[in-house]
């Protein structure tokens, strides 16, 4: 099949839509970021890229600490809406209904209508370009017992929202286990 080439751009999807708080329990921004990656796992690091014109970077670069609240489908219309709105016009913890909730090692509150809160401590900042790349270290993670599944989270029972290309989609069906390729190997 022959491709196409485009103008160089972030062509990468699907990608997580997520809900950042940053802040304190007092004052705190809340807001959709779908420029959110794993960049490592020893040290746990988590990256989220933000535009300085949005109202949470300040937050973050005066708090030098985030939460990656990872919202189920029931709250997609909540996740839209603090992506289409700014903390500087309206109090979206109280448009959305939802609830500060303290963090355990920051000062960060969570939001516990999430069922994962990823609690970071920013560790570097990149000047990118149109985006500022923050990258956390994960200093505690909170996960409701119905999306773990041992000590792992379950993204089955998370439920989490992907963004893809301008709009919200769930995950589709189970393709295989990890290591499911090499099965036929040790069976034959
Ligand atoms: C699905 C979605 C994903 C978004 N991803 C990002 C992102 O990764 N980085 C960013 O700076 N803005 C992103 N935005 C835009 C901000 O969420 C939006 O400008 C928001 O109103 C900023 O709010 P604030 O001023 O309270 O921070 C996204 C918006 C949507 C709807």
């Amino acid at each position: 099949m022959t491709k196409r080439s485009l103008e160089p751009g972030t062509a990468l999807t699907p990608v997580p839509a997520v809900l950042v708080s940053a802040g304190t329990m007092t004052s705190a921004d809340i807001t959709t970021l779908a420029w959110v990656g794993t960049v490592c796992s020893d040290p746990p690091l988590i990256s989220i890229a933000v535009r300085p014109s949005r109202f949470l970077h300040h937050f973050i670069v005066e708090g030098g600490a985030f939460v990656v609240n990872v919202a189920d489908s029931s709250h997609v219309r909540q996740l839209d809406y603090c992506g289409m709105v700014s903390g500087r016009d309206v109090d979206k913890w109280a448009a959305c209904g939802f609830t500060r909730e303290q963090g355990s090692v920051t000062s960060v509150p969570l939001v516990t209508e999430c069922p994962l809160s990823i609690e970071c401590v920013v560790e570097q900042t990149l000047h990118l370009g149109s985006h500022d790349l923050f990258i956390g270290r994960v200093v505690a993670v909170h996960a409701e017992d119905h999306v773990l599944c041992g000590q792992h989270v379950d993204a089955a029972g998370l439920d989490p929202v992907c963004y893809v290309t301008g709009q919200y989609r769930r995950m589709g069906d189970l393709l295989g286990r990890v290591g499911f390729s090499r099965e036929a190997d040790s069976q034959g």
